[in-house]
């Protein structure tokens, strides 16, 4: 089967055009990067179960009135998307410390933080994603004053939400990163949540042991990566039958 030019391709995931006006489909792969790249690996079968984990929990956030992009999973490793124009800033959520900001700040990795925090990164690979404050996404015209309240709202409505779905499934969420796009309909905007939601973009820890089910096994070499991808899939009901794992090996 002949397919379209890739309209963008990622670190761990390919856009191409859709197969309807406005839509794009999002491959997930399994190649994995880590700090800005600069680590490198596949953690296998882990586009299937982003794909499955995003499609989950855009679908639940949909329900509770968050726009988003996504439309529907197509197969195993895509999902059909609205285009978007995405806003070029990483928001980042943080319920305890952990990575960075432990570092950044000289804190324990673990401490329950009062009240969530907001975090922006503006999305810049050659600048390896510099923390920037609300100033310079307005002064620089990023995004909008109403936008960005708008993204703080969503963010803390979706941090509300999945910290207790995840607690319900014995996962605390520690942090995440979100991503948001803005869509036209004739010469009316408006933002949704775009990108994906998966462990390859939050911090999982489970809620009894503390043990990491989530990238930071392969930022940090601790094993088992491909088997706490599984965990979280498995938890929240979305871990393909056993007959379809050999397949998470496969392209589709
Ligand atoms: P950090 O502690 O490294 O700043 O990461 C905070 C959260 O953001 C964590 O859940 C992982 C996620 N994240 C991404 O999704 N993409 C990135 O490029 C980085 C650095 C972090």
């Amino acid at each position: 089967m002949s397919r379209k030019q890739p309209i963008y391709e990622g670190k761990a995931k390919v856009l191409y055009e859709g197969t309807e006006p406005g839509t794009i489909i999002q491959y997930f792969k399994d190649d994995a990067t880590a700090f800005n790249a600069q680590k490198r690996g596949t953690i296998a079968g882990k586009g299937v179960l982003n794909n499955m984990i995003t499609e989950f929990v855009m679908t639940r956030l949909a329900e509770i009135g968050i726009p988003t992009h996504f439309i529907r999973r197509i197969n195993m490793r895509e999902q059909l998307c609205k285009k978007c124009e995405i806003v070029p800033i990483e928001v980042v959520v943080r319920n305890i410390v952990a990575g960075s900001m432990a570092k950044r700040l000289g804190l324990e990795e673990g401490e329950r933080l009062p009240r969530p925090i907001v975090e922006f990164y503006y999305k810049d690979d050659a600048l390896g994603d510099p923390l920037v404050s609300d100033e310079h996404i307005l002064a620089l015209g990023w995004a909008s004053a109403e936008e960005l309240e708008e993204i703080v709202g969503m963010t803390l409505r979706v941090n509300d939400y999945l910290c207790g779905l995840m607690r319900g499934i014995g996962i605390k969420l520690v942090d995440f990163k979100l991503e948001f796009g803005r869509v036209w309909e004739g010469d009316f905007m408006h933002l949704v949540l775009a990108d994906e939601f998966s462990p390859d973009n939050c911090r999982l820890w489970d809620a009894v042991t503390n043990e990491k089910m989530d990238k930071d096994r392969f930022r940090r070499d601790l094993g088992g990566v491909e088997e706490a991808y599984q965990e979280v899939a498995r938890r929240l009901g979305v871990l393909p039958e056993s007959a379809d794992i050999e397949s998470l090996n496969k392209d589709k």
